[in-house]
């Protein structure tokens, strides 16, 4: 019946179609493929040079619907709603799973369908609601499969290679029961938001000279060196924490997530530790690699996402028990290679790990994302409705809103490429994912003290998730002041609009490779924010209280006054001068923590 409700088909007609599927013939070979996906081309800077080796093995990964999915949604928005009597209180494991399952029809005709390939139940890995299903194939079965001719595709700007293609089919009476199947026609990049703009490599820190301090925005002191090098100490003076010690033994965690062989390096971890956060120094993280994420600890492979997310995370937070994931997934295609490590897709693979998971750090940060219009929309959806999973649970979940202004931040803002991506190749903003899934908080960037936006601060509207109630006014709101006109057919005014908070993001002073140095993104913004998230639940566990969850609802309905409104700035892109940042809302920043009410 909740399968039947989900297709909108008729009682009767819907019997009959289930009737028709289980008189389908055991061989699905013979069944007529129907497209089931289809993008106008690869992205920008993408182009086919060869036809995919056919024995090239892919992991294949088949999202089954979850036709449940609205009733998960509905407790997810009554348990983040402060005004709501469930508020906090979160699902369990086994609820989640339950609202995320497919339909047991859906099941067995998919893995009839399997079965007709050669595939038994020893070769299929599934995720813990059993809503996606892994399959390791050669190119020569997977397009027999999906109807479909590969390619290798290669990137112009990183050299990187993919075996994609552009559309696949499936047979016909399989399409109700599948959503997308992937890899095929996604080519994201899922960049680490760390600023890739080229005046922001690392370089010597000179310390900063300015003595004295700054006042804050309610009164606190902030050392004058903040407003230049950013360390642990400025924001804890910034957003007034520097009297809170957390517990370390409450149960409140907090995690991190590593993708891209992005590796956290231990020494170069105390190392900051002695420098920034003397109380921690000889203190750990918990390392936990996920689909064969690696944790390669040789100090020239070092990432500088992966240390300054651990060291700022980690380093607000000591002593809260913390967690580095290092979530294998990611091209380059290797021709000879009999490893699946083109998958590029490494946020199906988290969330199937830390989904089967009881025990789950109640605030995550995650500083990678791509072009919204890169990952496919079927995908993007599932990965979306993955988030909203763990929100149900009491899961905070931060995204960093990306390092392009309006723009893909692929090029000087002055002359990047925005192209949309559906054939007409319009000039358009580029959102970034998972930045854009309204599931998700966004955190932007600001500089300086006071704050105001950073230039690079990614933020706009979706293309893909329509804008969510919670945050109706509040976008409204912005939409009312922008002057009739301004930037039409740039941006869809009644997508989800992004970020949903910011934190500083310019001149974080972290360590690599044994030294010292510079670091701006909203990669800074995202651990940070995150950190504060931790300390609140920290505060809010020792009261006996649930912790925060999914912040968004709280954050519109009300918690925004308990944040600073950052009005100054704006977000340059696609040859504009972007969003300005208003009182209220906007797309470039929106609120910082606020040291008055920290313990609210
Ligand atoms: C911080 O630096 C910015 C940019 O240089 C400057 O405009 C601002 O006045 C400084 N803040 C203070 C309190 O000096
Ligand atoms: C926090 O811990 C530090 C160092 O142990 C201590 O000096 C300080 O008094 C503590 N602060 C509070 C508010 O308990
Ligand atoms: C942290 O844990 C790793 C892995 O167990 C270990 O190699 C490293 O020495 C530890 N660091 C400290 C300071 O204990
Ligand atoms: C990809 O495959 C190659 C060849 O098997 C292997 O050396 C490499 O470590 C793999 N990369 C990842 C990230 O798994
Ligand atoms: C889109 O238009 C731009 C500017 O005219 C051009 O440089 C680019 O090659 C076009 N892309 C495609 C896929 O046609
Ligand atoms: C604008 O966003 C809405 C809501 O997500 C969507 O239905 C519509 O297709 C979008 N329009 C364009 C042109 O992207
Ligand atoms: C941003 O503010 C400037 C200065 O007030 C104004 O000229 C510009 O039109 C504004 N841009 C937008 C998109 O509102």
């Amino acid at each position: 019946m909740r399968f039947l409700a989900r297709t909108g088909l008729s009682l009767a007609s819907a019997l009959l179609a289930s009737q028709l599927v289980y008189a389908a013939p055991k061989s699905f070979r013979g069944c007529s493929h129907k497209l089931k996906e289809s993008i106008a081309g690869p992205p920008h800077g993408w182009t086919p040079v060869a036809a995919a080796p056919k024995d090239h093995v892919i992991d294949l990964k088949i999202a089954l619907p979850q036709p449940n999915f609205g009733t998960l949604e509905k407790h997810l928005w009554e348990v983040s709603d402060p005004s709501h009597t469930r508020y906090g209180a979160h699902l369990s494991k086994e609820e989640v799973d339950e609202l995320m399952s497919p339909h047991p029809e859906s099941l067995s005709i998919v893995d009839e369908w399997l079965a007709s390939h050669g595939f038994d139940e020893s070769q299929l890995v599934r995720s813990p609601a059993k809503d996606w299903v892994t399959i390791r194939v050669p190119v020569v079965v997977a397009e027999e499969m999906l109807g479909t001719t590969y390619h290798i595709y290669e990137h112009s700007a990183s050299g990187d290679s993919i075996v994609r293609t552009t559309s696949y089919s499936l047979p016909e009476v399989l399409h109700d029961h599948i959503d997308l199947v992937q890899p095929t026609t996604m080519f994201a990049r899922f960049k680490p938001m760390k600023s890739s703009l080229h005046w922001s490599t690392l370089t010597p820190a000179s310390p900063s000279t300015s003595t004295g301090t700054i006042t804050g925005p309610a009164g606190n002191q902030v050392d004058a060196s903040c407003n230049e090098t950013v360390t642990v100490t400025c924001l804890k003076q910034l957003y007034n924490s520097v009297d809170y010690n957390t517990t370390a033994t409450n149960g409140n965690q907090i995690g991190l997530t590593g993708y891209l062989g992005q590796y956290a390096n231990y020494d170069d971890l105390e190392q900051f530790y002695e420098l920034e956060v003397p109380d921690a120094y000889g203190s750990n993280f918990t390392f936990v690699s996920v689909n064969g994420g690696q944790n390669d600890q040789d100090p020239a492979d070092a990432g500088v996402e992966a240390n300054l997310d651990t060291q700022f995370g980690f380093g607000l937070t000591y002593p809260t028990p913390g967690t580095f994931w290092s979530t294998a997934g990611e091209p380059p295609f290797i021709p000879d290679s009999l490893e699946a490590n083109d998958t590029n897709e490494p946020y199906s693979y988290w969330l199937s790990y830390i989904l089967d998971q009881t025990d789950i750090p109640q605030a995550i940060s995650t500083s990678y994302g791509d072009d919204e219009q890169t990952v496919p929309y079927s995908y993007a959806s599932r990965v979306c409705n993955g988030f909203a999973a763990l929100g149900a649970r009491g899961i905070s979940i931060m995204f960093s809103s990306g390092d392009g202004g309006v723009g893909d931040g692929d090029a000087d803002p002055a002359t990047q490429e925005c192209y949309s991506n559906d054939g007409t190749n319009r000039t358009i903003f580029i959102p970034g994912f998972p930045a854009s899934c309204p599931y998700v908080t966004a955190v932007g960037g600001t500089v300086n003290i006071p704050e105001t936006a950073v230039f690079f601060s990614g933020g706009g509207f979706s293309d893909y998730f329509a804008r969510p109630s919670y945050q109706d006014s509040a976008v409204e709101g912005y939409l009312e002041k922008l002057v009739p006109g301004t930037y039409e057919g740039l941006y869809n005014a009644s997508g989800r609009g992004y970020p949903d908070v910011a934190a500083q993001a310019y001149n974080f002073l972290i360590v690599y490779q044994g030294q010292t140095g510079y670091v701006a993104g909203t990669s800074c913004a995202s651990p940070t924010f995150t950190a504060f998230v931790s300390l609140l639940n920290d505060a809010r566990i020792n009261a006996g209280k649930s912790s925060l969850g999914f912040l968004n609802p709280f954050i519109y309905s009300g918690g925004y006054a308990g944040l600073n409104d950052i009005t100054e700035g704006n977000n340059p892109g696609c040859g504009t001068e972007g969003f300005n940042a208003t009182i209220g809302w906007d797309p470039g920043t929106y609120c910082v923590p606020d040291p008055a009410h920290r313990q609210n």
